[in-house]
């Protein structure tokens, strides 16, 4: 076996153990972010976006063992978000459902998992502003967020399903507002564009976590890579795909090979400037989506630089197995550097972004 595919398992293996724990320890809790290692703190959320993640985990580890009990425990945690669907007021309800329940309708075809996926996306589209051709955030009714675009997936697949037009156009007409607002001609995104929700004219770009109003944050230039990507793959417009390879392009000119990124790309060097595993795990597993849709020498590229990111978040720098009673897997992530939550600890986006990389990759890597 290849030292790599050993080094995958063994990262799957720890991660699976620290899923496991979790259940035993807390039955039913939803984990999102941890405070010194543990999970369960009582802290602050910055909106509930996170759910979907643990039960989206323990999708991919029955994915991968094909075990029943984890297909049922996969089951029993998706179903705890189920009244999430008609959530009318959150931007975030892709993450929670193309995590919890488009594996479960992937699995099944089952109709009436299609019906709560399709339900959430039609709750999401509520957020439309047909102004600015935008959903807008929780934060404001002026408030485009890059962290949409991995949100907006839900409205197409829920478009998809009941073959509605005017759900599928405003999907499209979102992603097209994101591309030409929030992503520069080199690739690089900030976080928010404030637009005028009367008249739909572009203000100014902003941020919520970002270092600066118009800096690089990084996990939102990872959300752009992954987002443009996913809906790429869903309506085969070539114009996402040049969105998401310029996003691609820019990221990696910013990073050395295997190279974890800054939490902002425009923190100046000090120790202000410190990583954010989970944007580096949602990077790896953005670039081997993009590695499955684009030609070489580009895709062979991607998928170079993905497996050399997963490389060093396997080692001991990053994984908690050496750091005793940690209960997440990856160690040295980031949420919300300006509120102070969950600053150099673990985070469930993380660890399931890890763990859909490293699952990924297994499945190719050669033995
Ligand atoms: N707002 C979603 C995130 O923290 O990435």
């Amino acid at each position: 076996m290849s030292d790599l595919r050993l080094r995958l398992g063994r990262a799957f293996d720890f991660a699976a153990s620290q899923v496991k724990a979790t259940i035993e320890r807390t039955p039913d809790y939803i984990p999102s972010y941890t405070r010194e290692g543990r999970w369960k703190h009582g802290g602050d959320v910055w909106t509930d976006w996170t759910s979907g993640f643990f039960p989206g985990m323990i999708w991919r580890i029955a994915e991968h063992t094909k075990s029943p009990d984890w297909r049922a425990s996969a089951e029993h945690y998706s179903r705890l978000l189920q009244r999430k669907q008609h959530d009318r007021s959150a931007h975030d309800l892709g993450f929670i459902f193309l995590s919890a329940y488009l594996p479960w309708y992937r699995l099944t075809q089952d109709p009436a998992i299609l019906d709560v996926v399709a339900n959430a996306g039609r709750s999401l589209a509520a957020q439309y502003n047909a102004k600015g051709k935008f959903l807008r955030s929780h934060v404001g009714a002026d408030s485009l967020l890059i962290d949409v675009m991995m949100n907006v997936p839900l409205v197409f697949h829920a478009a998809i399903a009941s073959g509605d037009q005017v759900l599928y156009d405003q999907a499209i007409a979102h992603c097209e507002t994101t591309a030409k607002i929030l992503v520069r001609p080199g690739g690089d995104t900030p976080q928010e564009a404030i637009i005028d929700p009367n008249t739909g004219a572009f203000l100014r770009h902003s941020t919520q976590q970002g270092y600066a109003q118009t800096s690089v944050w990084a996990r939102g230039l990872t959300w752009a890579i992954s987002g443009f990507a996913s809906v790429y793959t869903l309506t085969s417009d070539p114009q996402f795909l040049e969105v998401a390879e310029r996003c691609a392009n820019f990221y990696l000119s910013q990073t050395a090979p295997g190279e974890v990124p800054p939490w902002d790309f425009n923190v100046p060097q000090g120790p202000e400037r410190f990583v954010d595993s989970s944007a580096g795990a949602i990077a790896a597993s953005a670039l081997l989506n993009l590695a499955e849709l684009t030609d070489d020498p580009q895709s062979s590229r991607y998928r170079t630089a993905a497996i050399a990111l997963l490389d060093t978040l396997c080692t001991d720098q990053y994984m908690a197995w050496s750091t005793p009673d940690w209960e997440g897997v990856l160690l040295h992530g980031v949420y919300h550097v300006h509120k102070k939550l969950g600053v150099d600890e673990s985070t469930i986006w993380g660890d399931y972004y890890f763990l859909e990389a490293v699952t990924k990759a297994l499945r190719t890597v050669e033995s």
